[in-house]
């Protein structure tokens, strides 16, 4: 078959000629930069996560929520430890590259949060657009570690590789358990729309819970 089209299955179309040094340095290169990316996005989505649990009922959502906001710190923190094992934990942080990097994810969390709090007409239409949103991160972090994944295998780095296809599992998951609850958290936001009014009950958000447990606390400190 005469074809033009990319195989991706064709590891000679897919892989890199390491008798090529050049080619070697520049994915090395990549390595770092790609992993300081999953970094910035890692830490940003912790912001997003605590966010979205804040104003989140208790649900089967929520508990996806909050299983990947755990995931999402560890993942935050094993590439933090590979940085620094490649040598490169300070260095881009110096020339300036990782940092820029973080600041674009702080500000994509930063301007993100309180938008997030305020769009929407439902409670329900808002839950409905944090899903879609955390989606978006999903597919952009399973395209950066199937990147790292490509990259460390071409330059033999296997630790970095498993770290970038654990994490890519992790993130896979995530995303097809938001799929399956995006027709229930549309057909909520259908009903409250048809409605009038919302059924989203704010009194069982993780937001209120959290204010429900400082106030028994602050009760239990008075008391004694
Ligand atoms: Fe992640």
């Amino acid at each position: 078959m005469s074809s033009t089209s990319f195989d991706a299955t064709d590891s000679a179309a897919t892989s890199i000629d390491d008798e090529d040094l050049a080619q070697l340095e520049a994915a090395r290169r990549l390595v770092i930069q790609y992993l300081n990316e999953a970094l910035a996005t890692e830490r940003a989505l912790v912001t997003t996560l605590r966010a979205h649990i804040g104003m989140t009922p208790v649900s089967e959502y929520r508990t996806v929520l909050e299983r990947h906001l755990g995931e999402t710190q560890e993942q935050s923190n094993a590439i933090e430890r590979r940085l620094g094992e490649l040598g490169a934990g300070g260095s881009l942080l110096a020339t300036g590259t990782g940092f820029a990097q973080t600041l674009v994810g702080q500000g994509l969390a930063l301007s993100k949060g309180p938008v997030d709090l305020l769009r929407g007409k439902s409670g329900e239409e808002k839950l409905l657009k944090n899903a879609k949103d955390e989606c978006a991160t999903e597919a952009l972090e399973i395209a950066t570690y199937e990147a790292i994944e490509a990259l460390a295998r071409a330059v033999g780095d296997s630790k970095t590789e498993a770290l970038a296809r654990r994490h890519r599992e992790e993130e896979e998951r995530m995303l097809g358990d938001l799929r399956r609850l995006i027709p229930i958290l549309t057909r909520d936001a259908v009903r409250a729309l048809a409605a009038g009014h919302s059924t989203y009950d704010a009194g069982s958000t993780g937001a209120a819970e959290v204010l429900r447990r400082a106030r028994a606390i602050a009760t239990d400190v008075t008391r004694r």
